[in-house]
Formats: C-alpha cells, sequence, structure tokens
C-alpha cells in the first residue's frame, strides 16, 4: 500500500499520470522498449513531447513500437537502438554511440528485464538474471552518467519488482555456485539489486541534481511471463493474500514508471520505492504483498554492491 497517497492508485494509467506535464525539450532512455512496459512507458513519454530513445536487442521488433510513436508524435519523436543487456561490449557501444549523439540526459529508464528464466549466463559470464537486470544497468547508468549530469536536475528509474521480496541479494554466493539455482530466487536478487543500486546511486549524484528510484510496476500479463509454466502462476498466485494474482493493463503497469520520471511532486526526492504511482511503506512483516523489505534499502548493503558490481565487471564507475 502506497504510503504518501496521491490521487493515483492500483489502476492510474500512464495517460491520467502524464495529464497536465509537458515533456517538449526532454530526452528520455528507455532499455527494452521493444514491447512490455517500455513500449508504453516510450509511447507515453512521447506523447507528451519527449524525444525517446528506445533499446531493444531484437532490432525488427523495435522498428515496429518506433514506428507507433512515429505515427503517434512525429518522424522526430523515436529512435531505435540496439542493445544487449547480457553483454558488456554491446553495453560500452551503444554508451558510445549514444554519447556522440546525445549531449544530455534528461530521464534514463532502466526497464528491461528477463525474470525466473532457466539457470544460464550472460555473454562475460554471469549469472543471467544478475547479469542482465542488474549488471548491465550498472554499467549502462555509469557509463552515460555525464549526459545525465549535463541535463541536471535528470532522473532514474529503475524497474524492481515486488518479487524483491524473495531474496535479498546474497553477497557469499551471488551467482549459484555453493547453493542449488532456483529462479524464483535469482530473480528476486536480482530486483533486490536494483532497488540497492538506486540507492546508493542517488546517494552519488543527488547533490549535483541527478536522483533515483526503484519501483514495482503491478502485475501484467506481458512477455516477462515467457519462461513460466501453470505452477508458477499457482505458486505466484498462493503468495497473494487473496490467492489470486491482481492484475493490471499494460497502460496501469507502466504508470509507476512514468510517475516516477515525471511527477512534479518527486522532484528534489531519491532513493524511494514507488508502487501504483505512490512512495511505498517499508514492510518486512512475513507474507507481506506490498511494500519494500528493509533489506533492499539497506544503505550499507547498497554500498557493498556497488562495490561488488564494479569488481564482477572489473571497471570503477564514479559518476
Ligand atoms: N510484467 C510484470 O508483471 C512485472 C512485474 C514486476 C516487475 N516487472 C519489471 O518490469 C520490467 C519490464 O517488464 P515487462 O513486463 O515489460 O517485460 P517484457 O514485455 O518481457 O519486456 C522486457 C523487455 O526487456 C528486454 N530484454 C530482455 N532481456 C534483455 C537483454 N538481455 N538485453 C536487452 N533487453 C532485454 C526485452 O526484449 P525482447 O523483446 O527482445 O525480449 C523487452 O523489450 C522488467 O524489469 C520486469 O522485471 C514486470
Amino acid at each position: 500500500m502506497a504510503s504518501e497517497r496521491t490521487k493515483f492508485g492500483h489502476d492510474t494509467t500512464t495517460d491520467e499520470v502524464l495529464d497536465g506535464i509537458d515533456l517538449g525539450g526532454k530526452l528520455a532512455l528507455i532499455t527494452g522498449g521493444s514491447g512490455g512496459l517500455g513500449a508504453e512507458t516510450a509511447r507515453a513519454l512521447a506523447s507528451k513531447g519527449a524525444k525517446v530513445v528506445v533499446t531493444a536487442r531484437d532490432l525488427a521488433k523495435g522498428e515496429g513500437v518506433a514506428a507507433q510513436i512515429r505515427a503517434a508524435s512525429g518522424d522526430d519523436s523515436v529512435e531505435i537502438e540496439e542493445l544487449e543487456l547480457g553483454s558488456m561490449a554491446s553495453i560500452r557501444a551503444f554508451a558510445e554511440r549514444f554519447l556522440a549523439r546525445h549531449d544530455k540526459l534528461d530521464l534514463l529508464i532502466n526497464n528491461a528485464g528477463v525474470m525466473a528464466c532457466p539457470q544460464d549466463t550472460t555473454e562475460d559470464g554471469f549469472e543471467l538474471q544478475f547479469g542482465t537486470n542488474h549488471l548491465g544497468h550498472f554499467l549502462l547508468t555509469g557509463l552515460l552518467a555525464p549526459a545525465l549530469l549535463r541535463a541536471a536536475p535528470a532522473r532514474v528509474v529503475s524497474l524492481s519488482s515486488r518479487g524483491h521480496q524473495m531474496s535479498p541479494v546474497v553477497f557469499d554466493d551471488i551467482a549459484f555456485e555453493n547453493r542449488p539455482y532456483e529462479k524464483w530466487s535469482a530473480y528476486g536478487q536480482s530486483k533486490t539489486a536494483n532497488i540497492l543500486f538506486a540507492v546508493e546511486l542517488d546517494r552519488r549524484m543527488r547533490e549535483r541534481g541527478v536522483r533515483a528510484n526503484a519501483l514495482h510496476p503491478g502485475v501484467i500479463m506481458t512477455d516477462l511471463s515467457r519462461h513460466m509454466v501453470a505452477e508458477d502462476f499457482e505458486f505466484l498466485s498462493k503468495r497473494s493474500p487473496s490467492g489470486e494474482l491482481r492484475f493490471k493493463s499494460v497502460e496501469a503497469g507502466a504508470a509507476t514508471s512514468v510517475y516516477a520520471a515525471t511527477a512534479p511532486e518527486l522532484e528534489g526526492r531519491g532513493a524511494l520505492y514507488l508502487e501504483d504511482c505512490g512512495i511505498a511503506e517499508v514492510d518486512d512483516s512475513e507474507g507481506a504483498q506490498s511494500g519494500v523489505r528493509s533489506y533492499a534499502l539497506d544503505p550499507a548493503a547498497a554500498e557493498r554492491l556497488w562495490a561488488v558490481s564494479e569488481e564482477m565487471i572489473d571497471e570503477k564507475l564514479e559518476p
């Protein structure tokens, strides 16, 4: 349950959040915009005058989304760029192209993600969910930090999940080398990392006008569930107090991203975890179905994750 209730809630849509907001002159980058929440976030921001750069690992799929945005918001409203977050080389190449074309970046929406996939590794050998969801965005954000600073005040939005409640970051065994791989623990760990990343990024950049927040978008039927089988839906339903999953439309699912990126009341605020277009409470009670675990907002864990991530990618990021 959001603690600082705005006029918005579970079913608020992107267009409702953006009503009356002008994003003319703003540049937004949305990772994983080839479908689902990323595509809707890009559409909505462009509809209010932002120029959007949408990344896709499959350019043809991304072009389909871009064509729809161009048709609605104009030919110059969107650029589509290739980015594979499971490849440090792809991230570096993308960042280089981006910085060559754009001096500043107002809104970075770290949206792309994978969920509950079979055990695998990224191109660079990292556990797939941690590598894609966290380390990929960690490197990307670090490389783009100069453009964020030039745009200050700027915002970074990390798509986390209620799934963060399924695991803290297990610093002693991030890669499941000494315990059996469990796909939901791996997802939970990566989504906790998304929140901790926002906490530490915000600490590092807030004095210079770049604020970072994380969020749970809701439960939305998208391609994210591509690896799920019937038992997984049952497992997730059982975790819900009503015994059923309460779904949102894609427009409502992307609303909290758009809220985090644009809400005037969030100006100058960071290190928050948002849900249903509001700020969520810390809740460590067993069976908590909303809110954020304190381990995900712990500044010491956030600092540690930053150091561990730098070690893993073998690069110091100093935004
Ligand atoms: N849907 C939900 O109920 C829900 C709930 C909680 C949190 N979330 C979070 O919301 C975010 C968006 O999810 P969604 O529901 O919109 O899922 P989605 O429809 O599957 O979209 C995910 C996007 O990420 C991209 N992606 C996946 N792996 C990638 C990689 N290695 N490199 C680059 N891009 C990659 C996908 O590209 P392809 O099109 O090529 O696969 C797609 O564009 C995720 O971070 C997810 O964890 C979603």
